[in-house]
């Protein structure tokens, strides 16, 4: 029996900088942060917006299709916690109307997390696949103001709907796993941006990959031309293109420039306007390829590699189903990225300094562009959400 992806959709902010902008305040060349980095706008939650209402508005569009009837399991991926106790998940579990036989939970481990809720959600449904588990991954990235990692911000959400006899992507249960003790990224309780040593996170990532991928061929016994695309952990794009020519090297392949925009191009177009969404961003690269690659996917087989600091990772495969091209939401992703609103660099710097209220009182937010939920305000130390209209 397989299990996998069944349905995919992702969320992310109204609101972005365009990175020529941020460019031209910081006076550094644009294509530092186009080329380089391989970025170009990164979205910004609005004060109204955070993980608990993009995982929601990233969800409810597959539950309205879906149904919610034996979804057993939630579980929550992010690294943007807004309580040290209550799972987020359950905000959502409420937002959405889940059943109440359902177990939720927060998971956590920097960006790796979303992908640890994808295989214990496929392991929870190969022991009763009469039950559904949704797979949240929610972030909001947030550094320094001028600091390097300053331009790689972003946010985002994915919802996935995990199932037996999966209709989009069926997992493969060969993979290839990393673990080791390392301070490339990380943030303390008391703090509400990242710290991270960049150039040495760049490292550890492309270290981690190698592994994954070795221990992911003698599992497996696959080699670089059984993946017909590969996804990446997207912190930025540019690194992506690294990575895969890491691989082809080890392969003993001489890329091409054409290559590598067939193999692993496809996937970069969402995060290069969105940034980084920490836990969700390997599955909105994922949603990306799947809406906009041309060729028919069906039977072929997909390799992604996840990375969070600190560090974990994880080097695994799916087989895209026939007929997932009917279950995709590419419209509706295509709409939502055409229609946000730009930022001129005060705006965001006004959102990036609105402190959250902690004083236990009452307050209530503006009301911004938003998805289905909104953040409201802020009660008693509680979090108050709506419905957006
Ligand atoms: P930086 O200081 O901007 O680095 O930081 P740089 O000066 O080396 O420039 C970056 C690239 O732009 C270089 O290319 C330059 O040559 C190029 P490279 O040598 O790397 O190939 N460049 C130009 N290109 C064209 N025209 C120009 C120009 N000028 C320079 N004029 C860094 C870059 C990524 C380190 C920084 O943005 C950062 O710290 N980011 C945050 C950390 C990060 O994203 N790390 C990635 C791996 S860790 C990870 O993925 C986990 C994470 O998602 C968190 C989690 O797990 O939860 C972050």
């Amino acid at each position: 029996m397989n299990v996998g992806i069944d349905a995919i959709r992702f969320y992310s902010s109204n609101y972005f900088i365009d990175l020529h902008t941020l460019a031209g305040v910081r006076g550094v060349d644009p294509d530092k942060y186009t080329v380089g980095i391989g970025q170009e706008k990164m979205a910004i939650p609005p004060p109204d917006e955070d993980i608990v209402t993009m995982g929601a508005a990233a969800a409810k569009p597959l539950l309205d299709r879906e149904g919610k009837d034996n979804i057993e399991l939630l579980l929550f991926a992010t690294e943007s916690g807004i309580d040290q106790s209550k799972a987020a998940g359950i905000f959502v579990h409420g937002l959405l109307g889940l059943p109440a036989r359902c177990r939720t939970l927060e998971l956590k481990e920097a960006c790796y997390s979303g992908t640890a809720a994808l295989q214990l959600a496929c392991a929870a449904v190969a022991r009763n696949p009469k039950t559904r588990a949704l797979v949240i991954a929610s972030d909001v990235a947030r550094y320094e103001l001028a600091s390097p990692g300053e331009p790689t911000q972003g946010c985002g959400a994915v919802a996935m709907l995990v199932t037996a006899n999966p209709r989009i992507l069926a997992l493969d249960s060969e993979t290839g796993l990393f673990t080791s003790d390392v301070m490339d990224f990380w943030r303390p309780n008391y703090r509400d941006q990242a710290l991270v040593d960049g150039k040495y996170s760049t490292r550890i990532y492309l270290q981690a990959l190698q592994e994954c991928w070795k221990q992911y061929r003698e599992q497996s016994g696959r080699s670089f031309g059984d993946i017909a695309r590969f996804c990446y952990h997207l912190p930025f794009t540019r690194i992506a293109e690294k990575a895969h020519e890491r691989l082809a090297k080890d392969a003993g392949i001489a890329l091409t420039d054409e290559h590598l925009a067939q193999q692993a191009g496809g996937s970069l177009g969402y995060n290069k306007i969105v940034g980084n969404s920490y836990a969700a961003s390997l599955y909105v690269g994922l949603n990306c390829l799947l809406d906009n690659e041309p060729e028919d996917l069906s039977g072929k087989r997909i390799g992604m590699f996840s990375y969070g600091s600190g560090c974990v990772a994880e080097y695994f495969s799916g087989v895209v189903q026939p007929g997932y091209r009917e279950r995709l939401f590419s419209d509706e992703h295509r709409a939502l990225l055409n229609n946000r609103t730009e930022l001129t660099y005060r705006q965001y710097e006004d959102i990036y300094n609105l402190a959250f209220p902690t004083d236990g009182g009452t307050h209530m937010f503006s009301r911004y562009r938003t998805g289905p939920y909104r953040l409201a305000g802020v009660k008693e130390h509680k979090r108050q959400y709506e419905a957006a209209s």
